[in-house]
């Protein structure tokens, strides 16, 4: 939060989070779901967790984290958040009010520019990654501008998941989606073009079946 009336945000509309706790619903799981606000019913039989700022989310997905099999990290979190937040709205115009040997003055100033100090977020997939327990089967996602295969990789390693689903960032807001799924065994599986829902379905059906495997 900046101020009352302003936060800072992303182009994310949460609907993949949503189809992949559907597709999940619909194979059977008993799914909940920590989501950050959006305009999307959740589906029917998902407990729903509703959350409003990344440290929110981070202590709901922790508290729900301990008893799930798998946990599917979909969220675009905000890495950063204002250091400093503003109890009253940021005005443009500042007017000040002063008094000199009985005469009322105002005074305003328009504000030429406004600096805003970022601190970082904690990482919820890497923390769950580092607090993993056995058998419990971790899945993030990775969004990038270049090298997506790349950075991609170094996610899987740096925040211990068993699978990162690779996505361009041109896929945000697109109606099909070319994603690659990479497994800590050093497997790539690259899937064609497909919509937000088939895209679900599909990698729950291959992280199920890699959970019947293991
Ligand atoms: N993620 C998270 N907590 C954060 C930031 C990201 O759990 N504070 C998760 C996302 O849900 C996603 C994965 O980490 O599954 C990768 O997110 P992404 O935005 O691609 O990368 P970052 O880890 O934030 O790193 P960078 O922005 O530097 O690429």
């Amino acid at each position: 939060m900046i101020d009352p009336v302003r936060f800072l945000s992303n182009r994310s509309s949460g609907r993949l989070g949503y189809e992949l706790a559907k597709a999940a619903r619909r194979a059977g799981a008993c799914v909940t779901l920590v989501s950050g606000p959006t305009a999307l019913k959740p589906p029917p039989g998902v407990r729903l967790v509703p959350v409003v700022s990344a440290r929110a989310m981070y202590r709901a997905t922790l508290a729900n984290a301990q008893q799930a099999d798998v946990i599917i990290c979909a969220a675009a979190v905000a890495d950063w958040r204002p250091r400093f937040a503003s109890r009253r709205k940021i005005k443009k115009v500042l007017c000040s009010r002063f008094e000199v040997r009985g005469s009322k003055f105002n005074l305003e100033h328009r504000t030429s520019h406004i600096a805003l100090e970022l601190v970082p977020n904690p990482d919820i997939l890497a923390t769950l990654g580092r607090r993993k327990r056995r058998g419990q089967y971790l899945v993030g996602f990775a969004l990038e501008s270049e090298r997506l295969l790349e950075n991609a990789w170094a996610k899987l390693r740096h925040k211990r998941c068993d699978c990162v689903i690779a996505n361009p960032v041109p896929s945000i807001g697109a109606a099909k989606h070319r994603a690659t799924l990479l497994f800590r065994n050093g497997r790539a599986e690259r899937l064609p073009p497909l919509s937000k829902r088939v895209l679900a379905q599909r990698i729950i059906r291959i992280v199920w079946r890699k959970i019947a495997t293991a």
